[in-house]
């Protein structure tokens, strides 16, 4: 039985993947380990709060001695680092916090590994450590050409350089000390339990208040969208398959402009929910500071050596998601509202 350490579990992949793979392997541990900040959120796992197999603890990934106490206590084969601060306008409001815990945590992390798995002549046979990068590190493209595994790190904001000297540190890991590493580096993900402060949740809320859905600049920016389960299934992948030491990028050639998002979930709302809902919300404000432009991940890689691909249109993958959120208004209010500590103190009532 394999044992993973997923960190940052609590929060929008993390719980979605913890679901996905507890869901689809019978045999494996799972220690979730995540501080639940504002982004992590215990109701994201009822479906699993019954599974044997899934170990909740909260924690910092920056304390060295609580996350060396898992590994002692926890036989861990995988490290699955999710854990991080994720959201660009934060990042440029408070930048030191993505620099303790998305450089400082992660370090904490391989060290901890490195010193539990190393022995005289290298490391454990079978471990591995997996660090859940981004295609932002890679910067903004321009209209055309795409994000390949080789292409030059040129992050802007201090979220995508911090998640770039994150990398960077796990490939000195690999480098010196020849621990046993991947990093995946995805686009945009969408899907449920995603917290409301990013553009797709952002929007289905503000639509089904009335409230004006801000949007940056002139709204022509470009994303890539996977939808999240597709992050989930490359993951595995990686960690299963994935040659030691490589670079894997993932997404699905979905790219769209931030007004064909936007003008998207309009259309869905106003014709399932409420005539109301219309073009009429949207405003536009001030750009975002240093607003990248364009990404589009190149997954030929993944694609080649793993086989992966993904299997969820985007206009499949945002109606599942716009009606996940209507069928979940609960959630939506509970995380916009801090409700959810009372749903941790039941769960953990007495434990
Ligand atoms: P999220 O903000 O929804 O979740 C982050 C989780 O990490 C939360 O549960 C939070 O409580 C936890 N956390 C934060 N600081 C911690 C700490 N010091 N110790 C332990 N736990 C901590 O983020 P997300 O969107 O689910 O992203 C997960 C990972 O995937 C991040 O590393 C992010 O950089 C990467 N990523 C995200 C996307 C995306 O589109 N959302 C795309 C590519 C890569
Ligand atoms: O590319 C992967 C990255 O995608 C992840 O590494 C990040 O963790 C994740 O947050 C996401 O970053 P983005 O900055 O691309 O996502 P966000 O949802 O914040 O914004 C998407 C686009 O929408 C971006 O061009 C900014 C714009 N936007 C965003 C918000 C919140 C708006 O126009 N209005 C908004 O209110």
């Amino acid at each position: 039985m394999k044992t993973y350490l997923v960190t940052g579990g609590a929060g929008f992949i993390g719980s979605n993947f913890v679901i996905y793979m507890l869901g689809k392997y019978s045999d494996i541990k799972i220690v979730n380990f995540d501080k639940l900040t504002y982004a992590g959120n215990l109701e994201n796992l009822k479906a699993i709060e019954n599974n044997k197999n899934h170990i909740f603890v909260q924690g910092d990934i920056c304390d060295k001695e609580v996350v060396e106490n898992l590994f002692k206590v926890y036989d861990i084969d995988y490290v699955v680092n999710f854990a991080a601060e994720s959201h660009v306008d934060r990042s440029i409001k408070e930048p030191e916090i993505f620099a303790k815990t998305n450089v400082l945590g992660t370090v904490n992390l391989l060290n901890v590994a490195k010193n539990a798995w190393e022995t005289e002549t290298g490391f454990k046979a079978g471990v591995k450590y997996l660090q859940v990068s981004t295609d932002e590190v890679y910067g903004s493209l321009g209209e055309t050409g795409y994000f390949v595994e080789e292409t030059p790190l040129d992050s802007h904001s201090p979220y995508s350089s911090s998640k770039a000297g994150a990398d960077l540190m796990v490939k000195a890991y690999a480098d010196t000390f020849k621990m046993p590493v991947n990093i995946t580096r995805c686009s945009n993900n969408y899907g449920p339990f995603q917290f409301p402060e990013k553009l797709i949740p952002l929007l289905i809320n503000n639509c089904l208040n009335h409230k004006d859905l801000p949007v940056y600049g002139d709204g022509l920016n470009i994303r890539d969208w996977l939808y999240v389960e597709d992050h989930c299934k490359a993951i595995d992948m990686v960690i299963n398959n994935g040659r030691l030491g490589e670079v894997y990028n993932v997404g699905g050639h979905n790219e769209r402009t931030n007004m064909q998002i936007v003008k998207t979930v309009i259309e869905y709302l106003h014709e399932s929910v409420d005539k109301e809902i219309s073009e009429t919300l949207i405003k536009y404000v001030e750009d975002r500071k240093g607003h990248d432009k364009r990404y589009g991940i190149d997954p030929v890689k993944i694609k080649e050596e793993l086989g992966w691909y993904p299997e969820t249109t985007f206009e499949v993958g945002i109606k599942k998601t716009i009606q996940w959120n209507l069928d979940n208004k609960d959630w939506m209010n509970n995380v916009t509202s801090g409700q959810y500590q009372k749903y941790y103190d039941k769960m953990y009532e007495g434990k």
